[in-house]
């Protein structure tokens, strides 16, 4: 069986007003079935394919992470501050059994085709078995620099390759020139490797980040199911993604490109993009209307919010805060949440 890690730290500014730091886009609902969080527990809770889940977070959300979470977590790793991903992997290889299959998954993604992760995953198996880190590969729709590109080489087993290369993030004019050349992949963000595999990428590539976890985890706090790994050793750690830590650098990288409506919901856009619509392409969440107006995406989580004759906007109103954006510029997102950093 497979362990899930469930990471579930990030901060999440580009859903604001909805996101806040207090409650990030993982422990929020955009779609039937349950917040983010939520759904990432459910793909992976039938116990004959997974068993619970270790849950990777930050100390601040440990009341929703517990509350999320259910009994569908075997522990939970609370981080004292953020280090990003590397290391939060790290703490949960260290805890699990050096054999462990563990499968990596991020908190706020939505797979709308469950069934063709789980074959993904049952593809990927064999090969981490056999000392590989698994990469997921998503077909790439157009030269986005959120995510990592990964090309293909040779095939080592039915629907799983060699990575002959692996580039987290690059500029828009290499992304282009990548779809352009053809046999690229985006990095889904979701991983599956033997725990002792991973720990000896870490000691070969990023040596620093493992003593730091492994120090913050021997002397940590355990409370129940939780664990609080001790913050002055934690906080000793660089701060890296998994991405350039790892897979960028690491020899025996492997992917599996698999096609399961994987979608990251990065921006109000994408949001936009994949929910139910009516015949005039408005998008309505909550007690909201609209009157001769389309394509609109139009979110309420409290007030009667109404527009009438407005084409193409996105319109959020929380409790305290109203945005309005022309779609296709949700990315504006974060500088409106720094513009009122600054302001405070
Ligand atoms: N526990 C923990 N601690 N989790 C974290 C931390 C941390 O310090 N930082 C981020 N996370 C969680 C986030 O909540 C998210 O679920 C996941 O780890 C990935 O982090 P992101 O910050 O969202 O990464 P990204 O979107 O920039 O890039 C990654 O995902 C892309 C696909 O969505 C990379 O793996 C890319 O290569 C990939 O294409
Ligand atoms: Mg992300």
């Amino acid at each position: 069986t497979v362990t899930p890690v469930i990471l579930s730290g990030g901060s999440g500014t580009r859903l604001w007003p909805l996101s806040r730091s207090g409650r990030p886009k993982q422990f929020l609902q955009f779609t039937e079935g349950g917040t983010m969080l939520e759904l990432t527990l459910q793909r992976t809770g039938e116990p004959t394919r997974f068993t619970s889940a270790i849950v990777v977070g930050n100390a601040g959300h440990a009341e929703l992470l517990a509350s999320q979470c259910g009994d569908g977590a075997r522990c939970f790793i609370l981080e004292p501050l953020a280090r990003n991903t590397a290391p939060a992997i790290a703490l949960a290889a260290l805890e699990a059994a050096p054999d462990d299959l563990l499968l990596i998954s991020p908190s706020d993604h939505l797979i709308a085709d469950v069934e063709a992760f789980h074959t993904a995953v049952a593809k990927a198996l064999p090969l981490a078995e056999d000392g590989w880190l698994v990469t997921f590969g998503i077909m790439p729709t157009g030269p986005e620099t959120g995510y990592g590109y990964i090309r293909r080489g040779e095939e080592l087993a039915d629907g799983a390759f060699r990575v002959e290369r692996f580039v987290e993030k690059p500029n828009v004019d290499v992304a282009q020139g990548y779809l352009d050349e053809g046999g690229y992949s985006w990095n889904a963000g979701i991983f599956l490797f033997r725990a002792d595999v991973y720990l000896a990428a870490m000691r070969e590539h990023a040596p620093a980040m493992l003593e730091a976890a492994q120090a913050a985890l021997e002397q940590a706090h355990r409370a129940g199911l939780m664990i609080s790994p001790n913050a002055e050793a934690f906080a000793r750690s660089p701060s890296d993604s998994i991405d350039y830590a790892v897979m960028e650098r690491a020899e025996k990288v492997a992917v599996v490109p698999v096609d399961m409506g994987w979608s990251d919901i990065g921006s109000w856009d994408a949001l936009y993009d994949i929910l139910d619509k009516d015949s005039d392409g408005n998008a309505h969440v909550g007690d909201v209307a609209s009157i001769g107006s389309s394509g609109c995406l139009i979110r309420s989580e409290g007030p009667v919010v109404t527009v009438a004759g407005v084409q193409d906007l996105i319109v959020i109103a929380t409790g305290d805060a109203v945005m309005i954006l022309p779609r296709g510029s949700s990315q504006e997102t974060k500088t409106i949440v720094e513009h009122l950093k600054q302001r405070e």
